[in-house]
This record gives C-alpha cells, sequence and structure tokens, in this order.
C-alpha cells in the first residue's frame, strides 16, 4: 500500500474550486442577475415609449380641472404631490448604490424620469385647481427641499424588496383616489368626481404598476439565486417599512390621516392590498409565516445554515419562483430575437443547484 504524497494532496486542495461542482458561484449567479436585469430594462424601455409615454401637461384638459375639490381630497393630492417631489433624492441616493449595474441602473434613470411626471402632474392638480397659488407651491417645494431624503436600505437587495413594497402601496394610493374621482368609490366628506382627476390617478398608478412589476421581477431573481439572503432583506424591510418621505415632509401626519381614515391607503389596506398581494406575487407564503421562518432559523443557527436553508422552503415557493423566473428569461429571449440580439450575444437561464442541508442543523 502506498502512501499517498502530502504535497500532492495539499496541491489538489488547492486547485479544487471552493464551489461544489455543479453549482453556480456567486460570480456565476451575479452575471445571470445582471444579463436579466439588463434584458428586462430594454424590454421594459420599449413597451414604456409604446404604451405609457404620456404628458402631464399637454394630455390632460386642464381647464376644465375642477376648482372646488373637497378639503380632504386637496389634503390628499397635496401629500402625493409631496411625495413625488423628492424624485431628485429617490434617484441618486440609490443610483450611487446600484451604479455598477447596467440593467438596474440604467433602469433607474428611466424610473426617475417617469417618476419625476408624477411630481409635475400632482402639481397641476393643486395649480388647476386653485387650491393653492404659484407663490405658495414654490414656497412649500423649497421648504420640501430642505431636507434630503435617505436610502431607507444601503444594499441593493433590501432595496429592490423595498421598492416592490412601495411601489405597490403607491399604485394602491393612486387607484384608491381614482375611484373617488370616478364616484365609483363614495368616502365621507369627499365630494370630488371629477373625469380629470380620475384620468390622473389612473394614468399614473398604470405606471407605478409596471414599476412594480419589474422590481417584482427583479426580486424574484434575487430570490432564486439568493434565497436565504432575500428572504432575510425581506423580512428586516416589511419589520420595519414607510413609505418615502413620510417624517421629512411638513403636515405629513395630517395626510396620512385623511388616507388611512378614508380608505385609500392604512394599515389595513397596507396588509391585505400591499403585502399580501406582493408576499404572493413573490411566491412567500405570508407574512406571519415568513416571521417565523426568519425569527426561528435566527435563534437557531444551524451548522453551515443549514436550519435556514431548510426552514426557507417552509416559507418560499422556491419552484414557483424558479417558473417565473425562466418565464423572464424566456421573454428577455425573445425581445432579443425580435431586435437580432441573439445572433450576437443571447440570454440565457441557467438553473440555480442549491444544496438543501437540513433538519435542525
Ligand atoms: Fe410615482
Ligand atoms: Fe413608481
Amino acid at each position: 500500500m502506498t502512501t499517498p504524497d502530502t504535497n500532492i494532496i495539499a496541491e489538489l486542495d488547492a486547485q479544487r474550486p471552493s464551489t461544489p461542482p455543479g453549482l453556480l458561484s456567486n460570480n456565476e449567479k451575479d452575471l445571470l442577475i445582471e444579463r436579466a436585469f439588463l434584458g428586462l430594462y430594454r424590454w421594459y424601455v420599449s413597451r414604456s415609449q409604446q404604451h405609457r409615454n404620456w404628458n402631464p401637461d399637454t394630455d390632460f384638459d386642464w381647464r376644465s380641472f375642477r376648482t372646488d375639490h373637497s378639503e380632504k381630497m386637496n389634503t390628499v393630492l397635496e401629500g402625493f404631490f409631496a411625495v413625488e417631489q423628492f424624485v431628485p433624492d429617490y434617484v441618486f441616493t440609490l443610483l450611487k448604490v446600484i451604479r455598477r449595474s447596467h440593467g438596474r441602473s440604467h433602469f433607474h434613470i428611466r424610473w426617475g424620469s417617469e417618476e419625476e411626471k408624477h411630481a409635475e402632474l400632482w402639481e397641476n392638480t393643486l395649480l388647476f385647481s386653485r387650491y393653492r397659488s404659484p407663490a405658495w407651491i414654490a414656497d412649500y417645494k423649497n421648504r420640501l427641499r430642505e431636507n434630503q431624503w435617505e436610502l431607507p436600505w444601503d444594499c441593493p437587495i433590501h432595496m429592490i424588496m423595498y421598492t416592490v413594497i412601495q411601489e405597490r402601496a403607491t399604485q394602491v394610493n393612486y387607484l384608491n383616489t381614482g375611484l373617488i374621482a370616478s364616484g365609483k368609490a363614495q368616502r365621507e366628506g369627499f365630494n370630488d368626481v371629477d373625469p380629470i382627476l380620475e384620468q390622473a390617478a389612473r394614468v399614473i398608478a398604470a405606471d407605478e404598476a409596471a414599476h412594480y412589476s419589474f422590481f417584482l421581477e427583479g426580486a424574484r431573481l434575487y430570490l432564486y439565486y439568493y434565497p436565504a439572503k432575500a428572504l432575510d432583506a425581506l423580512y428586516n424591510v416589511i419589520k420595519y417599512f414607510a413609505m418615502p418621505a413620510g417624517d421629512i415632509i411638513p403636515d405629513y401626519d395630517k395626510f396620512s390621516e385623511v388616507v388611512a381614515k378614508n380608505g385609500i391607503y392604512g394599515p389595513r389596506e397596507h396588509l391585505k392590498d400591499v403585502l399580501s398581494i406582493a408576499l404572493t406575487h413573490l411566491g412567500v407564503s405570508g407574512r406571519r409565516a415568513l416571521f417565523r421562518g426568519i425569527e426561528r432559523t435566527r435563534q437557531v443557527p444551524g451548522l453551515n445554515g443549514g436550519t435556514l436553508d431548510t426552514g426557507l422552503f417552509d416559507v418560499l415557493d422556491y419552484e414557483g419562483v424558479e417558473k417565473k423566473v425562466k418565464k423572464l428569461f424566456n421573454r428577455i429571449e425573445k425581445y432579443e430575437q425580435k431586435i437580432g440580439f441573439d445572433l450576437i450575444d443571447p440570454t440565457q437561464f441557467v438553473p440555480n443547484q442549491l444544496i438543501v442541508t437540513g433538519g435542525n442543523g
């Protein structure tokens, strides 16, 4: 019997890849995520230009806008205007964090260009309703911009989870306002049926829905390739979630009380129409299950993260997420075929193969 040469064993060990065979390295995962973001961004821009290329001045008959909206509705519109007013901060703070990603950073600039139209449109509602004078609005903008919005999370994965929830919440706000303006929803103290306001709310809500979809696809990419990290980020974001700029807008409490008490957006809508829907779309089996799952894994850390990996599949429909991610790659492939990118550098789906370590660690 020959004894193996220890030098050869050491040499073989040194050459062994750090990732088990068949498994994607972090670098490979990052490249796949980046390719998907880039493809999705290209698809998104072409669609956005075709379907949502509206203008906040010329596409609305502002001369016909009502000048007698209720005090409550005016408070709501002013609140929307204030939140959308921080678009420069929303863009450049996150841009610094994601600037290395072509797909994410270019999308973010496009997203900002759509958000800035929302600020313009809500400003027009304040102006044409005659609720606020041009001088008052100018002064208010100055007051708002004395404060700067800060990122709630300094991490790309946390921020994609944050934007999923925030875009959905914004969409719910605008949809419910549109229902009041259309007359389909009656609220005490509101007398605001107005086709122009209804159109404004509907057009912006469609943008927010498109933003939500983009961030949802992005969040699924992280849930698929980095499930443990992504679920942890989602848990943190949900636990500490607050709507953007609420802490730096004067009179925000008055606005949030009106929207909460009148079925536009309050704790009830947040749980039912925002979190529960977003979690279903993400393949997560509910807020309580997510919290229980994550908190349990934190209390009993397993060997090599075993407990975390096992506990993770109790709350995440991993197969469902995989199906959606494959569908996304498929959409990108079709787009690339339409343009001809596929002939030069096609985006291709590569499955993630997880090692599921079991038991209680
Ligand atoms: Fe917006
Ligand atoms: Fe948005």
